[in-house]
């Protein structure tokens, strides 16, 4: 994700300063919200702030994608050298010097104008001296460091089984590097920092993202407008926050697209923000199909229903199957276990939802005509 420049960052003052007073406090953080509600673009910002930028070395890693320490380590090395190779070669270079276990398999590349991280995967043969290598680095480094680590629930998945007590004893011996523990699926992060027979047990302030309130939602968007000698209706501005639940990135995508679609001097109205939509759905229609076009005949009609519900709850219950006409109660209950494995669907707190929420609308226009009122 790139980042979102200071005048299009709406709100999360009071977050900001929470993360901000924490970290320079010397405490390490937990930041939990659902996904796309702005947790990568709140650490960046608190990153952009004076008290961050001008003391500390700030680095940014997304984790959801690896399985294992070795990629873990992989994945840290490489957003370290990213961030240090903009302030200089000696930096790089002093990076690249203390992974002495990589020591003849990595390179300084300067072909294309500017060194490379030259590390393979494969290379890394040892990850956790490597590990320990990088942390070291960090412990040593002139300036205090802040370590973002996005999707931090991902480790619970690798194959190693000691990866959360590796991890939790070299944090804890870290006297110059601070750690924002990012994650999205709030129970694992939960039961990760709030379990007393886990390492990560309260070593950590907790932060959760929650929807930007109303008010704060409507005043930015008027200024956004504004700005550009542009105008919006204020029930388009509230029909936008109800139907996504003021769930950040949606409503962004949608008034990115309406404003875009706006002339100066014109007004967004409710009727310009459901075009908006439309095109969004329409844009996303192919890749809609094609997710359909693999689900099981189990999946598909229960992937319905909950779209028809936004927010539902006891699926395997009688009542439920019966309304939705579902096959049985065991198949509903195999059938939510892959679509949360898909991530086609989240839970909180016992309620299931489409994860993606465009997902949902679209879902909803096309199979569910008459079930529910759309929008
Ligand atoms: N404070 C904000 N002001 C304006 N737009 C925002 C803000 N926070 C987030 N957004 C919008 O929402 C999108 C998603 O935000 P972000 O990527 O920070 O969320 P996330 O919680 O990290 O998501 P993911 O779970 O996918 O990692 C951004 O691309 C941006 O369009
Ligand atoms: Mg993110």
């Amino acid at each position: 994700m790139g980042k979102i420049p200071v005048e299009l960052f709406c709100d999360r003052e009071t977050e900001t300063r929470k993360l901000i007073h924490s970290l320079t406090n010397g405490n390490n953080v937990v930041l939990i919200s659902p996904r796309r509600m702005g947790k990568t673009g709140l650490i960046h910002h608190c990153y952009d702030d004076p008290c961050i930028s001008e003391t500390y070395y700030t680095f940014f890693v997304d984790i959801l994608h690896t399985s294992n320490l070795r990629e873990f380590t992989f994945n840290l090395g490489r957003s370290i050298y990213k961030e240090l190779v903009p302030k200089g070669k000696r930096y790089a270079k002093g990076f690249i010097q203390a992974l002495k276990s990589l020591s003849g398999s990595i390179s300084v590349d300067t072909l294309n104008g500017g060194p490379k991280f030259g590390v393979e995967l494969g290379e890394i043969t040892k990850p956790e001296l490597t590990l320990e290598e990088i942390f070291t680095y960090l412990e040593c480094a002139n300036k205090p460091c802040i370590m973002a680590i996005d999707e931090f629930q991902q480790i619970t998945h690798y194959s190693e089984k000691n990866i959360e007590a590796l991890l939790r004893g070299h944090i804890q011996q870290m006297q110059n590097c601070r750690f924002v523990f990012a994650g999205s699926e709030r129970s694992i992060m939960m039961q990760m920092f709030s379990s007393a027979a886990r390492p990560f047990y309260q070593s950590a302030d907790t932060l959760e993202l929650n929807a930007i309130p109303f008010d704060t939602y409507r005043v930015f968007v008027h200024r956004l407008y504004e700005d550009h000698r542009k105008k919006v209706d204020d029930d388009a501005i509230r029909y936008v926050y109800d139907l996504f639940n003021g769930h950040t990135f949606y409503m962004q995508k949608v008034f990115n697209e309406a404003f875009a679609n706006t002339s100066i001097h014109g007004t967004t109205s409710l009727a310009f923000v459901n075009e908006a939509i439309d095109i969004i759905l329409h844009d996303k229609e192919t890749t809609y199909m094609e997710i359909l076009s693999a689900l099981s005949e189990k999946q598909k009609p229960l992937l319905y229903a909950i779209a028809a519900e936004r927010e539902a709850s006891r699926l395997t219950s009688v009542a439920f199957v019966k309304k939705y006409s579902l096959l049985s109660a065991s198949a509903v209950q195999s059938a939510v276990k892959q679509l949360l494995a898909q991530n086609l669907i989240t839970e909180v707190h016992k309620q299931y939802s489409v994860t993606d929420k465009f997902f949902a609308l679209w879902i909803n226009q096309i199979y569910n005509e008459g079930v529910v009122a759309i929008r």
